[in-house]
């Protein structure tokens, strides 16, 4: 058992938290945010992620949360950075809030580690261990452990790691950090720390532009009659390839994707080497949020003023309430352009576009939304709208268009019942 602090009770912190607590070890979650911590010391979630809740309960006694940085480091032999680092005007990462965890630190003895899980620059651990020595701060060891989790599966991911990646100056530090986490079935790869970092951006750059990839080829089948589905399938069987991140649709949103292609590409750029691959895979996910404008032409004519459409899935991926970078934003807000009346449903994630999007008119029902639409859009594929009553639907939208933005519907039963459906890649030449 170890003494752990972890600073930020985001999504990355509070799944630190409560992971590290479920392997054993005894967890002080800190955020400056004061009410935050009171109402996770009430037992409630900040966010929601599948899972989390159960085991932060089942954890209690092994995690408490404070917004006192003297009692969240007083104990913690390892110190995890899980705060956010927001992209900047200019594509940069944000690092104010890990500056601001440095300058926290305890300046006293007890030797430390310093871990930091939060997506960083190349360079940022380099650059906070020139700033730890100029503090004269010995006793503080750096490591950086960065996350690979998903939002919706994040508790899961966690605990059932492809690997775990510890980047230190030391070996000994790596394996200190790599303990942590030796109850869980998973290769620990032991590297540098600029390695250690490259390897979250570059991991989530290439899974970025594999989707981009499948898009791009999703529309030339379009253009050509295949089937994207089907090429996906055939090419992920290939295991050079893997079946996974080929899934075609309306682009990638999030708090990682969009953040961390555009910093790789900052970072190559404030280096001398301009990262072409990388801004491709941006355009196109951008091309991509906005092709669903020219689908809905297409079905109901240029003028989309006046239309009703139904927007069902507002989060950027299902199972989670979050909205950020993603895809119905843009396309809520084109088609807002377009003078189309825009209603939208989503299970859980409609709080923040309520005051992102105030003239989206958000219904309490997939249901609602759908009545007297001229056409509707899957924009998220959470299951409770995969698995609507579509015959029931059809009865109630004033036009039976259906814009399959993920490719999650059953394309034969909905033109059984009636619907025009178009989906992402499928074989709708245009
Ligand atoms: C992503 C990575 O998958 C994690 O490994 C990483 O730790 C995390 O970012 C992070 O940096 O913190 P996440 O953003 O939660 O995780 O979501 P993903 O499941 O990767 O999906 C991202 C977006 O890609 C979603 O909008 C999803 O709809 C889209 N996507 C995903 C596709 O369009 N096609 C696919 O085949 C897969």
């Amino acid at each position: 058992m170890s003494r752990v602090t972890v600073i930020g009770a985001g999504y990355v912190g509070l799944v630190t938290a409560a992971c590290m607590a479920e392997m054993g070890h005894q967890v002080t979650g800190m955020d400056i945010d004061q009410a935050k911590v009171e109402r996770l010391r009430a037992g409630h979630m900040p966010i929601w992620e599948p899972g989390l809740a159960e085991l932060m309960e089942a954890n209690r006694e092994r995690l408490s949360f404070t917004s006192d940085p003297t009692e969240a480091y007083r104990d913690g032999e390892f110190i995890f950075i899980c705060v956010d680092t927001p992209p900047t005007y200019s594509g940069d990462a944000d690092l104010s809030r890990i500056w601001q965890v440095i300058a926290n630190l305890p300046p006293e003895d007890g030797t430390r580690i310093l871990v930091t899980k939060s997506t960083v620059p190349v360079g940022t651990g380099a650059a906070i261990r020139a700033e730890l020595a100029a503090k004269g701060y010995r006793h503080i060891d750096y490591c950086s452990n960065p996350e690979f989790l998903r939002e919706g599966t994040a508790v899961h991911d966690f605990m059932n790691p492809d690997r775990v990646v510890v980047g230190a100056d030391d070996s000994a530090i790596c394996e200190r950090v790599g303990t942590l986490y030796q109850s869980l079935d998973a290769p620990i790869i032991q590297t540098d720390v600029a390695s250690a970092e490259m390897i979250k951006y570059a991991s989530n750059a290439f899974l970025a532009t594999k989707i981009s990839f499948i898009n791009e080829i999703a529309n030339v089948c379009e253009a050509t009659g295949a089937d994207v589905r089907t090429v996906a399938h055939g090419m992920g069987l290939d295991k050079r390839i893997g079946p996974q991140f080929l899934q075609a649709g309306i682009g990638y949103g999030g708090s990682c994707f969009p953040k961390d292609v555009s910093a790789l590409k900052q970072l190559a750029g404030n280096s001398g080497y301009h990262f072409q691959l990388l801004t491709a895979v941006i355009e196109v996910n951008e091309l991509q949020k906005r092709r669903v404008i020219g689908k809905l032409k297409r079905h109901l004519g240029d003028e989309l003023r006046g239309r009703r459409i139904a927007l069902l899935g507002l989060a950027f991926k299902p199972n989670t309430d979050d909205i950020r970078e993603a895809s119905s934003i843009v396309l809520a807000s084109r088609l807002l352009a377009e003078g189309a009346v825009v209603v939208a449903y989503d299970p859980v994630a409609m709080e923040g576009v309520r005051g992102l999007l105030p003239s989206v008119t958000l219904c309490s029902s997939a249901d609602q939304a759908l009545q007297d639409a001229d056409a509707c859009v899957l924009v998220t594929e959470w299951a409770e709208l995969v698995g609507l009553d579509w015959a029931k639907a059809r009865a109630v939208m004033a036009s039976p268009v259906i814009i399959d933005g993920r490719n999650a519907l059953d394309a034969g039963r909905l033109r059984a019942l009636g619907f025009t459906y178009e989906g992402i890649g499928v074989g709708n030449p245009l």
